[in-house]
């Protein structure tokens, strides 16, 4: 398994972040600055994910996780979530063969029982297409939420706990094997575009040490440009995961339980 927890274990660190996880915020500000209508920041949006799954594959980022459709998303205009279903459609659509040419790995996460039986469909067929590809794991958080993941996790080891009879193992390691993204590391770097600081329901369990970016750009004029911007920005910051900075500079970060620490 590749879920390795944070708190359990002090995680290895790179320069460049194993795992970002990005906020795509702004779509809406940056269309209403130019006088156009909201969806139109929406579609110009979807340059932006290409420009970025570009620079995180060729910056060697082997994860990265976009949050496209939250749960309280649903509470929009019924005409701009109708849009921005057929944008995603269009998009997986035309760019499913060149993911899959460069190496790229599709994983769409959340509840998608909400979306009708052919958004469904394309999406089991991208990400079987994709499933051996290993140069990018590209993560598509879609009707997803952290709470409704945490719930969802605890739903299905009570249930497993359930159907073998055995009682509910609450451990981090049990629980966590349950999360959407129990493939992927806890990100690195968390970035959210817009000016807004705040993590609105994303990787809620994930996050617990990944450390902050947030920029004022919208997210439609995030290119490589800022994405470098943000990866030099994590790699100034000093990862402790609980210990001290002396400790930093005399012992590997594979050594130390962070749980036998203090913060
Ligand atoms: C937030 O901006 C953006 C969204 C809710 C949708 C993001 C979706 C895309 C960029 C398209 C994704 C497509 C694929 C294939 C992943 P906002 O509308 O909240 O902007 P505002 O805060 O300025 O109103």
């Amino acid at each position: 398994m590749t879920y390795t927890s944070s708190t359990v274990l002090v995680p290895d660190v790179s320069a460049v972040p194993r795992h970002i996880a990005i906020i795509m915020d702004g779509n809406g500000r940056w269309a209403t600055q130019r006088r156009l209508p909201r969806v139109a920041g929406h579609s110009r949006g979807v340059d932006a994910v290409r420009a970025t799954v570009e620079a995180c594959a060729r910056r060697g980022v082997e994860y990265l996780t976009l949050f496209a459709f939250s749960s309280e998303n649903w509470r929009r205009p019924e005409d701009e979530v109708s849009f921005l279903m057929r944008l995603f459609v269009t998009a997986l659509e035309r760019e499913i063969g060149k993911l899959h040419a460069n190496g790229i790995k599709l994983r769409v996460v959340g509840d998608l029982s909400a979306f009708d039986r052919r958004i469904q469909d394309l999406i089991r067929r991208a990400e079987t297409k994709t499933a051996r590809n290993t140069r990018l794991t590209l993560t598509i958080a879609a009707n997803y939420g952290g709470r409704w993941d945490i719930m969802q996790a605890t739903r299905k080891l009570v249930d497993e706990a359930a159907l073998t009879g055995r009682p509910v193992e609450v451990s981090e390691e049990a629980f966590s094997e349950h999360l959407a993204m129990a493939y992927a590391p806890e990100p690195d770097l968390f970035i959210r575009t817009g000016g807004e600081q705040r993590v609105s329901n994303f990787l809620l369990w994930q996050l617990a040490y990944t450390e902050f970016y947030f920029t004022d750009t919208f997210w439609p004029d995030f290119d490589a440009d800022a994405l470098n911007h943000a990866i030099g920005s994590y790699t100034e910051r000093e990862r402790r995961f609980g210990r001290t900075s002396a400790q930093l500079e005399t012992q590997s970060p594979q050594s130390q339980n962070a749980d036998s620490l203090s913060c």
